[in-house]
C-alpha cells in the first residue's frame, strides 16, 4: 500500500515536530507543503533535509493547481492540514492573513483533495484521509466552574483566530457531509515543546529570561490553559489518521490546567537551577505584568475522554516531565533562538509590546 502522506504546514511548530517523528519512525515518504511564513523554518528540518522520505515543497495551500499536481504525481493517502495562521495577538493585529490561510486556503485545499479524492478507485478511496489539526479555542471560553470542552460543545470562538479556525473545522465537516470526503479532525488544547517559535507564552518567557528582558503577563496572569507536549499532540494524531472513525471529531488535550502565572513561575525555577543568573537573583524578578489581550479567553480545558476511550491515546509526558524537556532543548539550541529572533520578529515585539508598555526589542 501507498504510506505516501501531504503534510502542510510541516515546517512549523507541531508540523515539523510530526514530520520528523513520522520520518523517525519509518512510517513513510511525508511531502511537506508549507508557505514558509515568518513562522516557518526549514531549520527544523535541517535533519531531514537529505532524507529521501521527505519531500519539501514551497508552496501555499490555496494554490489549487499546486495542490492538484503535488496530489497527482505523490498520489497520498492521506493529508494531514496543519497549515494555518495560528498566533491569538497577530490575528488581532491584522485578521486579513487568518481569514486567507485558515478560510480561504482551507477551502482551495478540500476542493483540490476532492478533486483528486473522487477519481480514487473505491478501495483507495476507502482508505484515504483528510485530518484537519484544529484547536480548543474554537469552543470559546470557560468559566471557572464549567465542565471542560468535549466533541458536542457548541462553538463559540471568540479572536480572528479561533473564527478562523472554527470556519475551517465547518467546511471539513461540510465537504465529508456533503461530498462524503474523508475527513477527520482534532481539536486540541495548548502545545509546548522544541521549536516552538518564540512569540508564543513558554518559548517568549525562556527566551527574555536569558536575555535579561521582562516577562510580560497579560492582566493578572490567572487565564488557564490545558498544556500539552507537541509530541503527545502528534501521537495523537498519529492515531487518529490510523484508527478515528471517518466524519468523527476528537478532542485532544494533557489534563494539564495550568494558570499563566504558574506556568511562568515554573520556568523561572527551572532555569534559575539549570542557568542562574550571574547577580544570583531569580529570573521571577523579570516578571512585568502588562496590559491585557483584547477579547482574552479566560480558560480553555480540554475533555480527551473520547480519545482515550475510543482510541486508546493519553498524553506520555506530564507537564513535570514535558516542560523539563523543553527547557532543555531550549538551553541546548540557544543558535536556532537567535536565528530566528532578529529581522521581523523584531519588529513583531517592538510593535505588540511598545503598545503594553514594555519594550522588548
Ligand atoms: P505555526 O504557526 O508554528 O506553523 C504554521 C506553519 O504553516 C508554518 O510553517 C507556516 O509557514 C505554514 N503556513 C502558513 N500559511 C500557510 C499557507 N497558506 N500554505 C502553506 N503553509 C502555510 O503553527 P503551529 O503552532 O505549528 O500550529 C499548527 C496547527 O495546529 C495550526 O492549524 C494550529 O491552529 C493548530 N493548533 C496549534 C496549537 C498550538 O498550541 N500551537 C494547538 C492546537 C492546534
Ligand atoms: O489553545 C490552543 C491554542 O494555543 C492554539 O490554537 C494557538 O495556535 C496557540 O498559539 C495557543 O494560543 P494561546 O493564545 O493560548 O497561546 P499563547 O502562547 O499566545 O498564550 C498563552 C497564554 O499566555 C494566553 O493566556 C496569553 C498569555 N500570554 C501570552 C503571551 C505571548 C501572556 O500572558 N504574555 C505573553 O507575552
Amino acid at each position: 500500500m501507498n504510506k505516501t502522506i501531504i503534510v502542510t504546514g510541516g515546517a512549523g511548530f507541531i508540523g515539523s515536530n510530526f514530520v520528523l517523528a513520522w520520518i523517525k519512525q519509518g512510517l513513510g515518504t511525508v511531502v511537506n507543503l508549507d508557505k514558509l511564513t515568518y513562522a516557518g523554518n526549514l531549520e527544523n528540518l535541517a535533519s531531514v533535509q537529505h532524507d529521501s522520505h521527505h519531500v519539501f515543497v514551497h508552496g501555499d495551500i490555496g494554490d489549487q493547481s499546486l495542490v492538484s499536481k503535488l496530489l497527482s504525481v505523490h498520489k497520498p493517502c492521506a493529508v494531514v492540514n496543519l497549515a494555518a495562521e495560528s498566533h491569538v495577538d497577530r490575528s488581532i493585529h491584522g485578521p486579513e492573513d487568518f481569514i486567507q490561510t485558515n478560510m480561504v486556503g482551507t477551502f482551495h485545499l478540500l476542493e483540490s483533495v476532492r478533486a483528486y479524492w473522487s477519481q480514487l478507485d473505491s478501495k483507495e478511496q476507502k482508505a484515504f484521509r483528510f485530518l484537519h489539526v484544529s484547536t480548543d479555542e474554537v469552543y470559546g471560553s470557560l468559566g471557572k466552574e464549567d465542565a471542560p470542552f468535549t466533541e458536542t460543545t457548541s462553538y463559540a470562538p471568540n479572536s480572528p483566530y479561533s473564527a478562523s479556525k472554527a470556519a475551517s473545522d465547518h467546511l471539513v465537516r461540510a465537504y465529508h457531509h456533503t461530498y462524503g470526503l474523508p475527513t477527520l479532525t482534532t481539536n486540541c488544547s495548548n502545545n509546548y515543546g522544541p521549536y516552538h517559535f518564540p512569540e508564543k507564552l513558554i518559548p517568549l518567557v525562556i527566551h527574555n529570561a536569558l536575555t535579561g528582558k521582562s516577562l510580560p503577563i497579560y492582566g493578572n496572569g490567572q487565564q488557564i490553559r490545558d498544556w500539552l507536549y507537541v509530541e503527545d499532540h502528534c501521537a495523537a494524531i498519529r492515531r487518529v489518521l490510523e484508527v478515528g472513525k471517518v466524519g468523527e471529531v476528537y478532542n485532544v488535550g494533557g489534563w494539564n490546567e495550568q494558570p499563566n502565572i504558574e506556568v511562568v513561575r515554573t520556568l523561572c525555577r527551572k532555569l534559575d537551577q539549570k542557568s542562574p543568573r550571574a547577580d544570583g537573583k531569580s529570573y521571577a524578578d523579570q516578571i512585568t505584568f502588562v496590559k491585557d489581550r483584547p477579547g482574552h479567553d479566560q480558560r480553555y480545558a480540554i475533555d480527551a475522554t473520547k480519545i482515550a476511550n475510543e482510541l486508546g491515546w493519553k498524553p506520555a509526558e506530564t507537564f513535570e516531565t514535558g516542560i523539563e524537556k523543553t527547557v532543555n532543548w531550549y538551553l541546548e539550541n540557544q543558535d536556532w533562538v537567535t536565528n530566528i529572533t532578529s529581522g521581523e520578529y523584531r519588529n513583531w515585539v517592538q510593535t505588540h509590546y511598545s503598545e503594553r508598555g514594555e519594550e522588548l526589542a
